[in-house]
């Protein structure tokens, strides 16, 4: 079977994947709250993401639990290579076959942002879309939906953490 794909993202109420000019301190306010991540990425085997999200997580010192193959989607030159990341202009499709054969057992986890989330899910590559919602409204910012294909879900799981986290777990429908 081929490795689950999982779009897990925190989103504002109005659906915001961050405010203007990059801001992520609406989400960085909520650090402390333990919202499960680690049982998350315990099950995931590669991390497939767009270019500035990349280069955000390099800037704000963004560590993960442990190493895992990363495949960072750009047209421009990639920097100096580095363990375990892969930059690449293949098509987001020849990305997921590729991260698929360097995850093991886990699934694979697409990072975003806006952009590279709304090609996988336009193409049908997302199996699992895990949102969680914090409770602010941003006004403005990048919108994880803009236009694009229709896509049916089916909410599968809520949860409720600390402080109003809210995260909604969805499959296809
Ligand atoms: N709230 C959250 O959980 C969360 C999660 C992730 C990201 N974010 C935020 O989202 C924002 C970034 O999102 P974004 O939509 O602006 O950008 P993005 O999706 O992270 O990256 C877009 C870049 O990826 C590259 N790219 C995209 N599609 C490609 C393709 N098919 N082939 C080759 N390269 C491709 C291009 O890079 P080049 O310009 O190098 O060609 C493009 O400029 C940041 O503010 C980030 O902090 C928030």
């Amino acid at each position: 079977v081929a490795a689950e794909t999982v779009l897990y993202i925190a989103t504002s109420l109005d659906g915001r994947i961050a405010g203007p000019d990059d801001d992520l301190s609406w989400l960085s306010r909520y650090a402390d709250v333990d919202y499960d991540f680690d049982a998350f990425f315990a099950g995931i085997g590669a991390i497939i993401e767009g270019r500035r999200t990349y280069d955000i997580e390099q800037r704000i010192g963004w560590q993960l639990p442990r190493k895992v193959p990363t495949f960072v989607l750009t047209r421009a030159a990639p920097p100096a290579p580095r363990d375990n990341v892969v930059f690449t202009n293949d098509a987001p499709s020849s990305v997921l076959a590729t991260a698929r054969r360097s995850c093991g057992d886990g699934a694979i986890w697409i990072v975003g942002g806006a952009d590279v989330a709304r090609q996988y899910l336009d193409l049908g590559l997302v199996d699992r879309l895990v949102l969680s919602l914090v409770p602010v409204i941003l006004g403005a910012g990048t919108p994880l939906f803009a236009n694009g294909n229709r896509v049916e879900l089916a909410l599968c799981e809520t949860r409720t953490f600390d402080r109003g986290l809210v995260q909604l777990t969805y499959v296809r429908g």
